[in-house]
């Protein structure tokens, strides 16, 4: 079983939609996928009430619960996806700490970056590989995207090298429970996404 952590301080930043997106990207490869929901918001357990389907399976958790749902999780889930709250909060470290892989989404905006270096400093403090996911770009500016990477440079970090761009498509599945890939598998969001996800898998090591 691996475990992902979904981790970035700043809000609306896409945390919850690139947790939903992957692990509905995992489970159409044959993974069973938990998300584990931290966010007392609850955004992601009320996307799986929308959706009414199996996979993944969405259960909250706190952090005290943690321990015993990744216990529960373990001989039955291949991969967990832990999505965190935004602000400073005490379950991200948590979810840091249990994690094989930490993901740290970021608009291109000035805000996000700003909070970027706290979010990677936890990371470093618990040895974990972290990388940042630029998400909600413009698609039509290769400039924003290149200057994001910089930035994200400059502070010794990594970026994965798939970008979710700002579509719309995004709320319209969201509103109906579901991910691009699902409601419209030749959306360039697909795309996107099924490129991440193959990222995601190489760092992982699932069937390889
Ligand atoms: N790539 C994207 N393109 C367009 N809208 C997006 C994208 N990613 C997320 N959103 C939308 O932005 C809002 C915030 O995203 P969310 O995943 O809830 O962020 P967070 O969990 O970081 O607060 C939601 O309405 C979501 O549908
Ligand atoms: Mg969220």
């Amino acid at each position: 079983m691996q475990i992902i952590a979904i981790a970035m301080q700043k809000g609306g930043v896409g945390k919850s939609t690139l947790a939903r997106s992957l692990a509905v990207a995992a489970s159409r490869d044959g993974l069973s996928v938990l998300i584990l929901d931290m966010d007392a918001q609850q955004s992601v357990s009320q996307w799986a009430e929308r959706r009414k389907a199996d996979m993944p399976v969405v259960v909250f958790a706190t952090e005290n619960e943690l321990p015993k749902k990744l216990a529960q999780a373990r001989g039955v889930a291949d991969l967990v996806i832990i999505d965190t709250p935004p602000a400073r909060s005490t379950e991200a470290p948590a979810a840091v700490e249990v994690a094989d892989l930490v993901l740290i989404p970021t608009t291109p905006d000035i805000e996000p970056l700003e909070q970027m270096p706290r979010t990677l400093r936890l990371c470093r403090g618990f040895s974990r590989q972290a990388y940042a996911v630029i998400t909600m770009a413009n698609p039509t500016s290769l400039a924003e995207v290149a200057h994001t990477r910089e930035v994200i440079d400059t502070m010794g970090a990594e970026t994965a090298p798939a970008v979710l761009h700002r579509r719309k498509i995004h709320r319209d599945a969201s509103a109906s429970g579901q991910t691009v890939q699902e409601i419209d598998p030749n959306s360039k969001a697909a795309e996107e996404v099924a490129n991440l996800w193959a990222w995601v898998n190489k760092k992982l090591h699932f069937g390889n």
